[in-house]
């Protein structure tokens, strides 16, 4: 009988267990047996593995995070690695891998397969940053979160008469701030991929107050750059230990600049790792079954160093030199649909 190992690395989503079920049962179908990998490539460099069965991914689907745990190892740091993740394979008798992650894994799963190490990757991550596929597992979920959050800040907002700052997650990209915005009905949706100044921001939430609206509500992604306003006293950022900037607060920063300005009340709320726990949406558990699904075909059919990915509703597959080293931005159609629809504006 053949083996599929399973690894889920980069930062946990809501929908990665959904994935895990769905490899482990229709792997049974298909006459594999499949080991799970524990916190990511880490898991594969250390031997540390479990048997997944049936009985064992029983009742998964709606639970978050990943019952296999996470890290953000880079599997080719050290060239000795790589060979323990050959030893970890040849050990265990794993034929093939899936690998469940954002860019970084993703990433790192091109080169390791490049380097003859059969896999198949799946796109998670709630920043929804992944070339090629219109959605990646934990995006709607983070939407739906933040979407809630803004209804609440709304009412209160809207009592007190004030700005609310809202700032959500993304890294580089304003995907999550952009749609949360836009079904939230926010005033402002301020994102890296759209050039502003704090002047236009005022200006429009200016409008508001004189035309009558005496709160408003302004959704910031965390890697908006606020050219001028930063404070330099700040570091700028840090790095993790995948390179990765840390973010620093551009909603405080953000929030304090508009009162000063404005003189108007303003209260920030950041939402931090809340938008990546909790439960799925059904969106997600349906992605999620139908991402693993796809991915024991691929390896089925020997179809290595592919991802699979969601194209206009459908389940394709893409190589991964095609989504290595690069970022999906949003698109500009929808950012026009947004500004087109936010309050106050002239
Ligand atoms: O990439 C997913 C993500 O949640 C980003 O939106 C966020 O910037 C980052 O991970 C946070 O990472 P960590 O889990 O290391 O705090």
């Amino acid at each position: 009988m053949k083996t599929i190992g399973i690894l889920t690395g980069g930062g946990d989503c809501p929908g990665l267990n959904g994935v895990i079920r769905a490899v482990v049962r229709s792997g049974v179908q298909q006459g594999y047996r499949t080991i799970g990998i524990r916190n990511g490539w880490q898991g594969l460099i250390e031997g540390e593995v479990e048997p997944l069965t049936d009985f064992s991914v029983s009742g998964i689907i709606s639970r978050g995070g990943t019952i296999l745990g996470t890290s953000r190892t880079d599997p080719l740091k050290n060239p000795a690695d790589f060979e323990r993740i050959k030893n970890t394979m040849k050990k265990f008798a794993i034929d093939a891998l899936v690998v469940v992650g954002g860019n970084g894994t993703l990433t790192a799963a091109h080169e390791v397969a490049t380097r003859g190490i059969p896999l198949v990757g799946v796109p998670k991550t709630i920043d929804n940053d992944i070339p090629e596929t219109d959605m990646t597992i934990g995006f709607d979920t983070a939407v739906s979160i933040v979407t809630g959050a803004i209804d609440r800040l709304h009412t209160t907002a809207e009592s007190h008469h004030r700005i609310m700052v809202v700032e959500v997650m993304g890294r580089q990209v304003g995907w999550i701030a952009l749609k949360a915005g836009i079904a939230g009905g926010a005033d402002e949706i301020l994102i890296p991929e759209v050039h502003f100044t704090m002047d236009d921001v005022c200006n429009n939430l200016k409008a508001r107050y004189t035309a009558g609206k005496k709160f408003s509500i302004v959704v910031i992604a965390e890697g908006t750059p606020l050219e001028d306003i930063r404070d330099h006293s700040v570091p700028e950022s840090d790095l993790d230990e995948c390179g990765h900037e840390k973010f620093v607060g551009v909603g405080n920063l953000l929030g304090r600049e508009l009162e000063r300005r404005l003189g108007i009340e303003t209260r920030v709320t950041n939402l931090g790792h809340v938008q990546r726990g909790g439960t799925p949406t059904a969106f997600d558990r349906v992605l999620a079954t139908r991402f693993g699904v796809a991915a024991v075909d691929q390896i089925r059919m020997g179809n290595f160093g592919t991802m699979v990915a969601l194209q206009r509703a459908h389940v394709v597959t893409v190589p991964l030199s095609s989504i290595a080293h690069r970022l999906k931005q949003v698109e500009p159609e929808l950012y026009a649909v947004a500004k087109t629809t936010m309050g106050g504006r002239r």
